[in-house]
């Protein structure tokens, strides 16, 4: 452990913003990345066009403006609101335009244009408790929901001290929440608020007051950047001069209010959803499987260096949480190794490095479940070592494997919802989405277990027949 912080702490951190004004990147690379959290309706959210999805909403709109602006092309980044500085940190992505407020802790770490919009915050409660629910006083020991790292986690742990806060990742998720009860109060931004309450009937405005809430939004850009700063000021004068802002807004109410059935609206969601979720396992399952056999040989090697080294990355993996795996090869790939790798490609490498492990031992507890006699019978027969792993043990071994493999393969079916935090589009990943385009915080999610069930449970009856022809051929 002392020797990986050594090491990392000897390579030098690749700092995005360091020399060039980030507009020079930007302009080299002909496209703008923007980054946001497309969970925030009407600012950003996704939405069926004649069977395309396009991300929509009055930030969607000022990035387009922007890109044609600074004359580059614009690639929509959507990832979770509390993975965007860290992402712009580390070069993923040139801009924030997500609803953004800027604080005076955010500004330590990075820079904001002028506001482009002025907004109020609001506490939404369930209809049937409006009239309890009146004030900072009521809300004492009741459940706060508000979305994680943003303003308004601040503003509930400033004005409102005494109530639990529960800070969720999506705002669906939190709205979910507060329609089935398990919270009592949710804090949102105006115009966010307002289209959750034209789509949640159930719902209302609490008469609480804020004293000292965030009233702006403005874009985030890497520091020492003036020319970008500029251009992107100019811009924001642009709109504001000539009142676009209300055209955004009326442009997103129009897209949050299209109309057409569940599946027809979202179906392709699930479908492209599926069809990542199948490519990122198995890509896991055969990469990780060629991995994991290196590492389970390495670890039955004489060489004790190289059985540490084997051990040693078994141990670690298995030892610690998907999650944070995912999240060191999405940031560890750019700040570390100065690689800009997509987040799908990142999110494939974490479930290898994952699979490896496991499918290490799979192997390897395959290889030692063969009989010891065997070996000594074949090397008595006058095998060589070699000979007698390849032609006796390993076939033995691999009725031992298969099936064990076919298990970690529905694991990681499972568990690649994961990689969905770093915005990579497999099943979870649009189900959120879906959730956000339609505020319906339930019936998207019901979807996907649906069909994670399908995917998982076809594949176990798929290896009980496989298992069983085995057998027979014992
Ligand atoms: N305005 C709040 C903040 O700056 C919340 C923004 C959340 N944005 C989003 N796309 N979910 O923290």
């Amino acid at each position: 452990m002392m020797m990986t912080v050594l090491l990392l702490s000897c390579i030098p951190f690749k700092s995005a913003s360091a020399q060039d004004d980030q507009y020079e990147t930007i302009k080299k690379r002909g496209e703008i990345r923007v980054g946001l959290s497309a969970d925030y309706a009407p600012y950003e959210f996704e939405q069926t066009v004649n069977g395309k999805s396009e991300y929509v909403g009055i930030d969607i709109e000022l990035a387009k403006k922007i890109a044609k602006d600074l004359g580059v092309k614009l690639n929509v980044v959507d990832m979770s609101f509390d993975s965007l500085l860290g992402s712009m940190k580390t070069g993923k992505i040139d801009v924030i335009i997500s609803g953004m407020s800027p604080t005076p802790e955010r500004r330590k770490e990075v820079d904001f244009t002028d506001n482009y919009m002025e907004v109020t915050q609001r506490m939404v409660v369930q209809k049937k408790n409006k009239d309890k629910l009146k004030s900072i006083k009521d809300f004492s020991g009741k459940n706060i929901g508000v979305q994680k790292q943003t303003t308004q986690e601040a503003l509930a742990q400033k004005e409102i001290p005494d109530a639990n806060l529960s800070s969720l990742t999506r705002v669906p998720e939190i709205i979910m929440s507060l329609n089935s009860g398990k919270i009592d109060g949710v804090i949102l931004e105006g115009p966010v608020a307002d289209a959750y309450l034209s789509k949640n009937t159930g719902l209302s405005y609490s008469k609480l007051q804020f004293a000292d809430a965030a009233k702006g939004t403005a874009i985030a850009l890497p520091k020492d950047s003036p020319e970008l700063l500029d251009k992107l000021n100019a811009s924001i004068k642009e709109v504001r001069d000539q009142g676009l802002i209300k055209d955004y807004q009326k442009k997103a109410n129009k897209a949050m209010f299209e109309e057409g059935s569940f599946l027809s609206k979202y179906g392709n969601y699930f479908l492209k959803g599926i069809g990542a979720t199948i490519l990122i396992s198995i890509f896991g399952v055969i990469l990780g499987s060629l991995f994991g056999g290196i590492l389970a040989f390495m670890k039955l090697s004489r060489n004790i260096i190289v059985k540490a080294i084997a051990w040693i990355y078994i141990e670690f993996v298995r030892g610690t949480p998907l999650l944070v795996q995912v999240f060191l090869v999405y940031f560890g790939t750019t700040a570390v190794l100065g690689l800009d790798l997509s987040a799908f490609v990142c999110g494939v490498i974490a479930l290898i490095l994952n699979c490896a492990a496991y499918i290490a031992e799979i192997i390897r507890a395959g290889i030692n479940a063969v009989d010891r006699g065997q070996m000594e019978a074949a090397r008595s027969l006058g095998l060589s070592h070699s000979q007698a792993m390849n032609k006796v043990i390993m076939p033995q071994a691999i009725k031992n494997i298969l099936p064990a493999l076919g298990n970690e393969f529905i694991t990681v079916i499972k568990e690649s919802s994961i990689v969905s935090v770093i915005g990579v589009s497999e099943l979870m990943f649009n189900a959120q989405k879906v959730q956000g385009a339609s505020f319906d915080p339930f019936t998207p999610l019901l979807i996907a277990a649906v069909a994670y069930f399908i995917l998982t449970f076809t594949l176990s009856r798929v290896m009980n027949v496989f298992e069983r022809r085995m057998s027979v051929s014992d």
